[in-house]
């Protein structure tokens, strides 16, 4: 184990991290991915800027925001990480589309090809 300034977030392997963590999506995150969305949906936010430090090769945070949000910032250090999420700004795997599923239970927005 190492704090997150020793950590070395240059050499980190965000195809590995996706893999080992999203591809396919596990009880805790599907619970997690659905308190944040039935927050913000009882929340009444709309229209709002979001915000995620540390994205990582993780989507779930940016798409439980985006029914809420014109714009969605990610913040990232690592330069394969923003490698990996700007390749999924150009098109969002399919992986992702499990995730967009339980979004969309509980907030008012388009399928999977609206969410890319
Ligand atoms: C533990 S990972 C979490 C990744 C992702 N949010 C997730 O839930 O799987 C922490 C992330 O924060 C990034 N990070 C660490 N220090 C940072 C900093 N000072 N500014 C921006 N991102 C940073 C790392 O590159 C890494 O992707």
């Amino acid at each position: 184990m190492v704090s997150n300034a020793e950590a070395r977030w240059p050499e980190f392997d965000s195809d590995a991290y996706h893999g080992n963590n999203y591809r396919l999506m596990r009880g805790d995150d599907r619970k997690m991915l659905e308190i944040m969305v039935k927050w913000f949906a009882g929340s009444g936010a709309r229209g709002c800027s979001g915000f995620d430090a540390g994205a990582g090769a993780n989507l779930y945070p940016a798409l439980a925001m985006l029914p809420f949000c014109d714009k969605i910032t990610l913040l990232e250090f690592s330069l394969r990480n923003v490698e990996y999420l700007r390749r999924q700004v150009a098109r969002l795997d399919a992986s992702w589309a499990p995730f967009w599923k339980v979004v969309r239970r509980h907030a008012d927005v388009g399928d999977f090809a609206w969410a890319r």
